[in-house]
Order: structure tokens, then sequence, then C-alpha cells
């Protein structure tokens, strides 16, 4: 499935990853070390994908969706050098994270170079309207980064504050990659408003999935441990649901494991169990679903291409995927 989205853009796709690498350049040697084991250990590129999806749709013709798409891609790596270092992650993408494999600093400090990189090749790109979308998607992000931090360990927390969450954090990235794309291919007003929606739909069922796979996904699969967000203390959709519907004593215990400063084992494990059995990761799956759907019919007013069938079956992969 992954394949036939790249398919689609396959030349492009080379581009922007040659323009990534070549971006990395630093006098500062732990900055290009720590840079190319980061984008160098693969990941998706998912959003940069959505944006070179976008401007083809829209018949694009200038390149400007390269360094566009590494923008995007940039923003995303830097987010991921911070949250490790929050979230105290241990692998990423198959790998050690920078955390663990340097230090907390440089994962900090490499992050907010890739973040400024990215900014200055926005400047290049020289459109002030998206100057303007990435400039509050980044704010925005970093807003969603500290309300999930105040929503930690809390034994209150609801699944509107968690949409919340999730819309901020990720949705709002696939929204500008989308977005932007449009925009760069001359999309018409409506046109590009149907992309701001369907990034924001497919972004969301993106980090729905996301939080499920954290429940029932593979370690190898994913390049990530699963477990995580439970031992932190993260109330995601799948322990909200089954904090909501579990009977009196499962509640209990799902607001003890939150507030909880370390996990032992085999708390972690009844919680898992309770998560299962209450239907928390089929809610959630569902309600995946009913975004990827929503996200769907925004391609209506897409004009018909075989970029659009990839966007397709990007929607399917953001619901259906194992990593
Ligand atoms: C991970 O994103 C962080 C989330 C928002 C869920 P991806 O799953 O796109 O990570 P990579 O880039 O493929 O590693
Ligand atoms: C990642 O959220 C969101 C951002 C990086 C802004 P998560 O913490 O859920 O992602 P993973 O599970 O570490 O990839
Ligand atoms: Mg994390
Ligand atoms: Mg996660």
């Amino acid at each position: 499935m992954y394949q036939s989205i790249r398919a689609a853009i396959e030349t492009d796709f080379r581009a922007v990853n040659d323009f990534i690498v070549e971006q990395l350049y630093s006098e500062v040697t732990l900055v290009e070390s720590i840079g190319h084991y980061i984008v160098e250990a693969g990941g998706k590129r998912i959003r940069p994908i959505l944006t070179l999806l976008a401007a083809r749709s829209c018949a694009i013709k200038t390149k400007q969706h390269i360094p566009m798409a590494a923008v995007i891609e940039f923003i995303h790596t830097a987010t991921l050098l911070h949250d490790d270092v929050v979230d105290m992650s241990a692998l990423r993408r198959g790998r050690p994270t920078v955390n663990v494999e340097w230090n907390n600093p440089s994962s900090v400090l490499v992050g907010d170079f890739i973040y400024s990189r990215a900014f200055q090749i926005l400047v290049n790109i020289g459109n002030m309207n998206i100057m303007g979308i990435i400039a509050n998607t980044t704010n925005r992000i970093a807003e969603g980064e500290v309300l999930q931090l105040i929503t930690k360990n809390n034994p209150e927390a609801s699944e509107i504050k968690y949409m919340q969450v999730i819309e901020n954090k990720t949705a709002i990235l696939f929204q500008a990659a989308a977005q932007c794309g449009a925009l760069l291919g001359g999309a018409s007003r409506s046109t590009e408003d149907a992309f701001k929606e369907f990034g924001m739909r497919i972004g969301t069922s993106f980090q729905l999935v996301d939080d499920l796979l954290d429940y029932a996904g593979d370690t190898a699969a994913l390049g990530k441990n699963i477990g995580d967000d439970l031992a932190e203390g993260k109330p995601t959709l799948p322990l909200i649901h089954a904090m909501e519907n579990g009977n009196s004593k499962q509640k209990l215990l799902i607001q003890e494991a939150l507030k909880a400063d370390q996990l032992s084992d085999e708390m972690l494990l009844e919680v898992i169990e309770i998560v299962r059995e209450s239907g928390g990761l089929e809610y959630t799956h569902r309600l995946a679903k009913s975004h990827a759907s929503a996200a769907e019919k925004c391609l209506n007013k897409v004009p018909k291409s075989n970029f659009r069938d990839a966007l397709h079956t990007m929607v399917d992969f953001a619901i259906n995927r194992k990593n």
C-alpha cells in the first residue's frame, strides 16, 4: 500500500530526499552526525508525500513543492527529537533514540537546528501566505505538546481534551502539508479548503491509529516501543474509553495507573487487558475510520488523477497501517 502511494510521485520523492540530506549541512560535526542519524533511519515521509501529492493534484508548474515538502519533514523531525526527550522514549525508526545514543541536550539542540533550518528554507520559497501558515502550525504543535504535558497523569482526562491534543500536536501539520502543497499548485480557494480539511482529517486518523498501535502494535514493525503511552501516564483514547466504560474496580485501577510515577509490569499488563476487554481499541479504530471517511469526501472536490488515487490509498494506509 505504502509503495503504491510513493510510486505516484517517485521522482519528486527522491528529489525531496536528496534535498533533505543536502540541507543538513553544518560546520558543527555533531549537528551533521545527529541530523544524518535521524534522517537516514528512514521514516515513512508521509507528510512530505502529502505535500507532493497535493501540489501534483493541482498540476503545479514550478518545483517549489520539493523544498516545501522538506520544510514539512524537517518540522516533523525536529518535533520527534524534542518529543523523544519529553516522552523519554528509547526507540525510534528502529534505532535507539538520539537521547539514548547521545543525550537529551543534543536531541533538543539539534531539534532546534532542524526546526530553524526549516524556516531558512521557507524564506527561500518566499511566499508570505505559506510562511504565515507554517508559523501558526509550529506554534500550535508546541501548544499541543504542552497541553498533553498537563493532561499527563491526570485521571480526569476526557475524550474532548484528548481530541484537542491530537489535533494540535499532529493533525495540524498534516493540514499544513496538504494546504501548502495545494497553494503552491495554484489551487482555487475551494480546492485549497478541501485539502486543508483533508489534512486535518487524515492527520487525526493517523494519530488515533498511532495511539491504538501503542497498545496493539508490534515493536519490530513500528520501530518504536509499544506500551510507552501507558507507562508514561499518557491518557490516550483507548485508555480514556476503558476508564469511562469499565466497571468501578477497573476504573479505579486505571486511575491509579495513570497517577503512578512508575508502573510495575504486573499493573501494566492488567491495564492493557482492561483496555482490550472494554473495547477501547475497537472504539479508537472506529473513530479513526470515521475521520478517514470524512477525509475521502474532501477528495471529491479534487480533480481526478493518479495523484488523487494515491491520496485515497494514503487514507487507507492511515487506518490500516502497521508501521
Ligand atoms: C510519528 O510519526 C509521530 C506521530 C505523530 C504519530 P510517523 O509515524 O509519521 O513517524 P516516521 O516519520 O514515519 O518515523
Ligand atoms: C508525537 O506524538 C507528536 C509529535 C511529535 C508532535 P507521540 O508521542 O504520540 O508520537 P510517538 O509515539 O512518540 O511517535
Ligand atoms: Mg512520543
Ligand atoms: Mg505515540
